[in-house]
């Protein structure tokens, strides 16, 4: 382990925070929702203390500095050049992609999304009786790639498409060709093309995700971004929707204000203005402190639980695990791991049917809560193991 500046090894007791991802139930080792258990950043902090501070908490406006600090991360990281009369404020990327459905589509259309993908994907769709299209991924070589031939073909069904760049759960950056892709099947069937890069700033150290509009000149795209995942701030629920189109720009900025998703909270902009303002080493040391953590993940699996496989990924804290070997379905699989074990892990078929038969698994967290988890996996799927040995002797 490198010396960090900052600490990523002491273990925080998260309960009675009304935690989702402590407080909701009362698994011991909660590794589902992509929620991370260190420290935020201390200038994220100190300027919540800041603002908590001073005794008056009414009604906030989004000042154009917040919409600076986003403009000014991705230029300066990304290359991606974003003016801010093309930029809207939402209450968080979901709330946005919920109010995008109903201005841009109609109830009954078809959206297509690609599978395995973020589980909210899905139900935002349906929620607004709209129907999924799924392109699902292809699993070849224990690499995910995109099948085009497909993609193309259901492109002229639907009048939207819900990108997650880079992709979760899989952990895979999309590449610039890929997207160009992307980018010219939905010019071809006109499709609207919803790029969610929430996860962007999370890739291995060294690398770096490709933003959907440095890759392609595709206009009929609307970017979703947020600190929420970076730094750990989803709770303060605010996100950025950027296009270049302004009709769709108008289209959007009226249904956020219909749907009361374009102002913010207390606390956001200060948060959001602390973490790209002045929280960037710290990013840059929570990246190097991940990938250790894959690290200590891949050699555990490899050397005390082969029987699981770890899908090669560069993206994002949640790792996709191949469990296909052990021939139960990834439900009872993750229902087995929390009553057995205490272990609380994505189901596979949660991001899609086609993801039956993985666990998804965060390793956001201290390497010791990370070690113990590795170690009730274990004993879990050797329990499992047991259990249906049993069973076959007695049948
Ligand atoms: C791909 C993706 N989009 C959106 C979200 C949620 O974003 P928000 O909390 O801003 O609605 C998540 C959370 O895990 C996610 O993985």
């Amino acid at each position: 382990m490198k010396n960090t500046e900052y600490d990523f090894q002491t273990v925080i007791d998260r309960h009675s925070t009304n935690s989702l991802k402590w407080d909701l139930f009362d698994d011991d080792y909660p590794m589902w929702v992509a929620d991370m258990d260190f420290m935020v950043a201390p200038k994220i902090q100190q300027t919540i203390l800041k603002r908590a501070s001073h005794p008056v908490f009414g009604y906030s406006i989004v000042p154009d500095s917040l919409f600076e600090a986003y403009i000014s991360w991705w230029d300066r990281r990304y290359g991606l050049e974003m003016s801010r009369d093309e930029m809207l404020y939402a209450t968080g990327v979901m709330p946005s992609i919920s109010s995008m459905i109903r201005c841009l589509t109609d109830v009954g259309d078809e959206i297509l999304i690609q599978s395995p993908v973020y589980h909210v994907f899905f139900y935002v769709i349906e929620d607004n009786n709209r129907k999924v299209l799924e392109n699902e991924l292809i699993f070849r070589d224990g690499k995910y790639e995109i099948d085009f031939d497909d993609l193309d073909e259901k492109l002229s069904e639907v009048k939207m498409m819900i990108l997650c760049n880079p992709q979760n759960p899989v952990g895979k950056i999309w590449s610039k060709e890929e997207l160009g892709q992307i980018g010219e099947l939905c010019k071809k069937h006109d499709v609207i093309l919803i790029s969610d890069e929430i996860h962007c700033d999370l890739t291995d150290p060294g690398t770096s995700y490709n933003p959907f509009m440095t890759s392609s000149d595709y206009n009929n795209t609307i970017l979703c971004i947020s600190p929420s995942k970076s730094f750990n701030v989803a709770g303060f629920q605010s996100s950025v929707v950027y296009t270049k189109n302004p009709e769709l720009l108008e289209k959007i900025r009226t249904q956020l204000h219909v749907d009361n998703s374009d102002s913010c909270n207390v606390f956001a902009v200060s948060a959001v203005e602390a973490a790209y303002n002045e929280s960037e080493d710290w990013l840059e040391e929570l990246k190097e402190v991940i990938f250790e953590n894959k690290q200590i993940v891949k050699d555990y699996l490899e050397n005390e639980l082969p029987v699981i496989k770890l899908v090669e990924c560069d993206a994002t804290y949640l790792l996709w695990l191949d469990c296909t070997a052990l021939n139960v379905s990834s439900k009872v699989l993750s229902e087995f791991l929390r009553s057995n074990q205490g272990l609380f892990l994505s189901s596979g078929s949660d991001f899609g049917q086609i993801g039956d038969g993985f666990l998804r698994l965060n390793i956001a967290c201290p390497p010791k809560l990370l070690k113990e988890g590795l170690l009730r996996l274990k004993a879990g799927v050797i329990a499992l193991n047991n259990i249906n040995r049993m069973s076959k002797n007695i049948g």
